[in-house]
């Protein structure tokens, strides 16, 4: 839970960073929703963090930091780039919900909500991006953005 809260926090950091930078009025409407969503999502993980007795990550700040970083990055090359960072963004992070969701006891009822309501969301923000004219985003970068979602992830566990 710790990870998917670590991931909630970038989502935030990416979402913010490039509704600041497009001048699209219209996308960045868009854009914001999304964040709106993410909020949602942020403060569900949080609890569950709370409730299962557990802290959120001690490198939240640099998570975030690096996001927005990248989330700007993304934003300045183009709007459609940037659209495409989205939606691989949300495309792994789909991916790594539907694989805790079956790591999940069946008895933890509150945790599997949270994680299955995360994935409907994520996936309908990658559609999202994909309808709002994402350009894919390079294979180079796809697995950058892996191996980095794969430190963000092994790291969240202990820190
Ligand atoms: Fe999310
Ligand atoms: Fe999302």
């Amino acid at each position: 839970m710790r990870v998917n809260h670590v991931g909630e926090v970038c989502a935030q950091a990416l979402y913010t960073a490039q509704a600041m930078v497009t001048r699209d009025e219209h996308l960045r409407e868009h854009l914001l929703e999304a964040a709106q969503e993410e909020m949602d999502h942020l403060a569900w993980t949080h609890q569950r963090l709370q409730d299962l007795g557990e802290r959120p990550s001690l490198l939240n700040p640099l998570w975030f930091a690096g996001a927005f970083l990248i989330g700007t990055v993304a934003a300045k090359v183009s709007d459609r780039a940037s659209l495409g960072f989205v939606e691989e963004t949300e495309n792994q992070v789909s991916l790594h919900l539907k694989s805790h969701l079956e790591l999940l006891p069946a008895q933890d009822a509150p945790s599997r909500a949270v994680v299955s309501q995360m994935k409907a969301d994520e996936e309908r923000h990658a559609a999202a991006a994909v309808d709002a004219g994402a350009l894919p985003v390079p294979p180079p970068a796809r697995v950058l953005m892996k191996i980095a979602s794969k430190v963000m992830t092994a790291t969240a566990h202990h820190i």
